[in-house]
């Protein structure tokens, strides 16, 4: 068969991001993200829309989402270049769900489930690589030297929305908008969960199963 269309759900924290990367490596995929796409591209001037903010970065760092114009954008020209994917990010809210329906089929659909106490450790201690992008974690995952990324020796940051009042923000908007597109999925062939609060490397063995079953 082709190559897989893999969508990975989650709550902010949930490890998306870092699975994806793992499942991007063993299937031989693109990682196609929201939020790494647009946080390069945070500046954009948006104001022509007439909305609360004139940048995506506006509404990123105050937890909200960025409007479907600008998201659907992102995602059709990523699909248009990928042969398989994993989807981390997308959709976030049933219309995402049904713009991307339209347009693609998928062979996996894989939720991560994590509390709400885990997921607010796992991003206030999170930091990342502003020039290659790996993340880490001050207590769950370290770097070899403190605040140097492995990869590529730069400083490592926080995320600008990584403070604890965004992050609540961003469960809340995750509760509102996005629990809906997982019930939208639950229930279809493709759909499967995973328990993802054990370490990154358990979490994947789960995670590659479920693919594999799926395929
Ligand atoms: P986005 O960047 O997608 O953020 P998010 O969904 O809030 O998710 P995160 O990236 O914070 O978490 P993750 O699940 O990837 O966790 P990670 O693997 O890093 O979106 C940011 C913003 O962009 C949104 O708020 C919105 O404004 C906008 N946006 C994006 N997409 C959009 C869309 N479609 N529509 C509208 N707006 C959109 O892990 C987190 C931490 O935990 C790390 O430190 C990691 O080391 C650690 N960790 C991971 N796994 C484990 C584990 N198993 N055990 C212990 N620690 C772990
Ligand atoms: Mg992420
Ligand atoms: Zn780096």
């Amino acid at each position: 068969m082709s190559s897989p269309h893999v969508l990975l759900l989650g709550a902010p924290g949930a490890g998306k991001g870092t699975q994806s990367a793992r499942i991007a490596d063993r299937f031989g995929v693109d990682h196609i993200t929201t939020g790494d796409a647009l946080r390069n591209n945070k500046e954009m001037d948006i104001s022509g829309l007439n909305l609360e903010y004139d940048t995506p970065g506006g509404f990123m760092d105050a937890g909200e989402l960025v409007p479907d114009e600008v998201v659907n954008e992102i995602v059709v020209a990523a699909l248009e270049q990928a042969d398989g994917f994993v989807l981390d990010g997308y959709p976030r809210n049933i219309e995402q769900a049904e713009f991307l329906d339209a347009r693609t089929d998928l062979n996996a659909v894989v939720r991560l489930t994590v509390s709400e106490a885990e997921l607010i450790d796992r991003l206030t201690g999170r930091r990342v690589c502003p020039d290659c992008g790996a993340n880490y974690h001050v207590e769950f995952d370290q770097p070899e030297e403190a605040g140097v990324c492995d990869e590529c020796g730069a400083s490592l940051e926080q995320r600008e929305d990584d403070t604890e009042e965004t992050v609540r923000e961003r469960l809340r908007v995750f509760a509102e908008n996005t629990e809906p597109v997982i019930d939208h999925y639950q229930g279809t062939d493709a759909y499967v969960e995973v328990d993802g609060e054990s370490p990154p490397d358990e979490v994947f063995e789960e995670v590659e199963a479920a693919i594999e079953a799926k395929l």
